[in-house]
């Protein structure tokens, strides 16, 4: 009897583990660079200028050929559609929110390329944040912990960074990344050594990511991204 109450309690108690974490587990969608944009303007304009950007366009026909020859595809096809591209190419490709084939033009639009949330993290939950807290270091002076941002799924910390650039930059066989799976990165070391991902250098080229503009401090604390402050100095006044 005594066991059967004591299997009994345990199933009660590992189904409540697995639904609180469940719901914990559960992924932010993403919205698009559309949202992002109307707040941080600066930021956008600047990152439309760069590759990531523009990374849909070279998966067309006639784009990029020499470095496409050099990969072993064919410069001719059109690989727009190909499920071995897109996931590197396009924003949260077939996850909730995220870019799809078939969707419409408008929404296709502030999908494609790799915009904003591959590297900040899929947006819908944590914007609100960024509204909210706007409003209250507005009214009151009070910053709000970044640690909100990071259980949001925001990428704040230097590892959560990392770990974006990687899923796209490192996700080949041999990379010496942990996570890596297919559809691998055609454009590896082996094709050419300028392909070597060098996250310390990379990730202070604002010609690749975008340039830097001076926040109010409305997040404040740990984690924070490990050049944070380094970009901060250096930045520039932006546009409201
Ligand atoms: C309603 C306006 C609004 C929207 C929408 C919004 N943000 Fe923000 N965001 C803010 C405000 C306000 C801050 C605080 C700025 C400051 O400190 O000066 C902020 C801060 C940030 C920061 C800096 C965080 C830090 O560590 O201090 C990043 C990065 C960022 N937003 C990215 C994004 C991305 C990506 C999206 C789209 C998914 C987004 N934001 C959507 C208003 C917004
Ligand atoms: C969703 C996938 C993805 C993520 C995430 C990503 N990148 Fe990239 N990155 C690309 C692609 C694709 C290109 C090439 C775009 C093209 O030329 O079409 C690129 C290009 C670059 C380049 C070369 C730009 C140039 O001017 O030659 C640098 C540097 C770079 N990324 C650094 C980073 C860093 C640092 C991070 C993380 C903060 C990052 N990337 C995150 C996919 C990604
Ligand atoms: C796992 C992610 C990933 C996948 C999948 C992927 N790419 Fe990319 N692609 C990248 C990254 C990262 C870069 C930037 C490499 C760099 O500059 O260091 C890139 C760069 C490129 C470039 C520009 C290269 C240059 O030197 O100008 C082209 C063209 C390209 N990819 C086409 C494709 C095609 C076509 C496919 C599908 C057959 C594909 N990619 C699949 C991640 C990926
Ligand atoms: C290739 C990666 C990448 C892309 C794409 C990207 N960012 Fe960033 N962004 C960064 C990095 C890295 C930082 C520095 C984070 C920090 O200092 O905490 C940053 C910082 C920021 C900040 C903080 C203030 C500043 O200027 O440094 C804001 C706001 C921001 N990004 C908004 C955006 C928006 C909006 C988009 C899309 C239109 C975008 N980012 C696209 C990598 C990226």
């Amino acid at each position: 009897m005594k066991k059967i109450l004591f299997v009994a309690l345990s199933v009660a108690i590992s189904l409540v583990l697995i639904s609180g974490t469940g719901e914990a587990a559960k992924k932010a969608k993403y919205v698009g660079y559309k949202k992002c944009g109307g707040c941080h303007k600066s930021q956008r304009d600047s990152w439309k200028k760069t590759k990531h950007a523009k990374a849909f366009e070279s998966l067309k026909p006639g784009k990029a050929v020499e470095a496409k020859k050099k990969a072993g595809l064919d410069p001719n096809k059109d690989y727009t559609k190909d499920d071995k591209c897109l996931t590197c190419h396009t924003t949260g490709y077939k996850q909730r929110g995220g870019y799809k084939k078939g969707i419409s033009k408008t929404k296709a639009k502030y999908l494609v390329g790799v915009t904003c949330e591959m590297c900040h993290g899929a947006g819908d939950k944590y914007r609100r944040l960024h509204r909210d807290a706007g409003n209250k270091f507005k009214k009151t002076g009070k910053p709000t912990p970044r640690a909100q941002l990071d259980k949001l799924g925001m990428n704040v910390s230097t590892e959560a960074i990392k770990n974006a650039c990687f899923s796209c930059h490192m996700n080949y066989e041999g990379s010496g990344w942990a996570g890596a799976k297919e559809p691998y990165t055609p454009f590896t070391p082996k094709v050419d050594p300028k392909y070597k991902f060098d996250f310390d250098k990379f990730v202070r080229d604002e010609k690749a990511m975008h340039k830097h503009f001076k926040l109010k401090g409305v997040f404040k604390g740990e984690p924070k991204f490990k050049y944070h402050d380094e970009f901060q100095e250096k930045a520039q006044a932006g546009k409201e």
